[in-house]
């Protein structure tokens, strides 16, 4: 790309408004025209709840309350020889609603990101997965470095994959600015996989405006309304939409969210090269995903605020003489658990005002506690991934082989916390017993 004037926020500002929408591409080649423009900016006005619920509703031109599923890979080209342009083929009963194949664009995937580009406040891409989704980014920055911290494992293989084909670097999240030069990358993810700990934006943002850098922000664990990454100067979000956009542990997809200011240039190239990469959301994931955005405000606070209220249970259980958290549990982390969580004014209140995120971790003192406490517990499935209505539990050493083997990952469902408490302590009396009696 080698773009590098950008101008990253360095401050908190109110969210650009949108200036064309991912999935239009009007036949008449005005993709910022005051139409498509209009339609993308009218609803910001709204609550989150309420864009979740009707920003797509413009695309549905059926009078069905539930969208209607389209499994269609092919769209019908107009029947007038003289309306046939190629890559276009507008739908006189929706324009905003045309197709020609569904590795370009359907209609399920399309409302998704109608409503993803309305509440990330930036035109959207859907992917076929998370990882599909970073993949692409890669593709369309093309690096010659990439600076990241730890995190999520799977997005270290991407860059070691494509280290392979085009010999980007990986550097330290941290390293000095004279190590970047304009067109390189700063990938932060915020908050961090497994810890649930979060990271300073607003900082980062300043290291990529002085050395040239994109700064792009995997936020998969702070959806809306938890974290809005291009508010502090990202020029791309990326989310796991897997987690919590899906929400309901039965679909994969990947998001990108195009700051507003680089949307005229990216968004139509991005789009291209997703055709060719062929890493588009499938139509059944679409519309599943559409199901769950519905909801995705009040589950995700909800998670949330469950999330915090385990991790201070846990925190005081563990301050607690005699107690058996205290016996067994070394230390639990949680973007609540960090300093500036306390701190008026501080970048984490900043920053995450309305939660810290349902998903935290803890490191038992034993090994083999870790590694057999899940088994104990019985409304936590032990399982990976997170941001479902089901509370989940992992010994991360299953998925993550160079973890710590004492760590447990937590993701909050949506069960209520009492219950998820109970579950916990019962499944801590359960081990000690069985360690006794060992
Ligand atoms: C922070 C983060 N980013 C990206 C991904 C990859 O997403 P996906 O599994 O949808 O490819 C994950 C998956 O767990 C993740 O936790």
């Amino acid at each position: 790309m080698g773009d590098t004037n950008i101008t990253p926020a360095t401050t908190a500002t109110e969210p650009e408004l949108v200036q064309g929408l991912a999935h239009e591409i009007p036949s008449d080649g005005a993709p910022n025209s005051s139409e498509s423009q209009a339609l993308a900016t009218r609803l910001q006005h709204l609550s989150l709840a309420a864009q979740t619920i009707h920003a797509d509703d413009y695309l549905n031109s059926h009078p069905s309350i539930a969208p209607p599923m389209h499994v269609s890979t092919t769209f019908r080209y107009n029947d007038n020889p003289d309306e046939l342009y190629p890559w276009a083929n507008k739908n006189p009963l929706n324009p905003h609603d045309s197709h020609i194949y569904s590795r370009d664009s359907a209609p399920n995937a399309t409302r998704l990101e109608a409503i993803l580009t309305s509440i990330l406040h930036g035109p959207t891409l859907s992917y076929s997965s998370g990882l599909a989704a970073f993949h692409a980014l890669l593709t369309f920055l093309n690096p010659r470095r990439i600076a990241i911290g730890g995190g999520y494992h799977g997005c270290h293989g991407v860059i070691k994959l494509m280290s392979k084909l085009t010999g980007l670097q990986m550097l330290d999240l941290d390293c000095p600015d004279a190590d970047l030069q304009p067109g390189d990358v700063l990938h932060v993810e915020t908050p961090l996989n497994p810890t649930g700990e979060a990271r300073d934006l607003q900082f980062y943002a300043e290291k990529a405006r002085r050395t040239g850098a994109y700064l792009t922000v995997d936020a998969t664990f702070a959806p809306p309304p938890l974290l809005d990454p291009l508010q502090w100067g990202a020029d791309v979000v990326m989310h796991s939409g897997t987690k919590y956009f899906g929400g309901h542990s039965d679909m994969l997809c990947g998001v990108l969210a195009v700051a507003p200011r680089h949307a005229g240039k990216w968004i139509q190239l991005m789009r291209e090269e997703r055709l060719v990469l062929g890493s588009t959301l499938g139509s059944l994931e679409g519309w599943l995903g559409l199901r769950s955005l519905r909801t995705l405000e009040v589950r995700v606070r909800k998670q949330s605020q469950d999330g915090e209220k385990l991790v201070k249970w846990l925190t005081g259980e563990m301050a607690r003489e005699g107690g058996i958290v205290k016996e067994m549990v070394r230390e639990v982390r949680h973007a609540s658990l960090q300093k500036e969580a306390e701190e008026e004014g501080s970048w984490l209140k900043r920053q995450m005002p309305n939660g810290f995120g349902p998903v935290f971790c803890f490191f038992m003192k034993d090994e083999a506690d870790a590694k057999r406490l899940p088994s104990k517990l019985q409304l936590f499935h032990h399982a990976t991934s997170l941001g479902g209505v089901e509370s989940l539990i992992e010994w991360r050493s299953m998925s993550d082989v160079e973890c710590d083997k004492r760590l447990l990952r937590v993701s909050v469902g949506l069960e209520g916390w009492e219950d998820l408490r109970d579950d916990l302590v019962q499944a801590f009396d359960a081990l000690a017993k069985e360690k006794k009696a060992a």
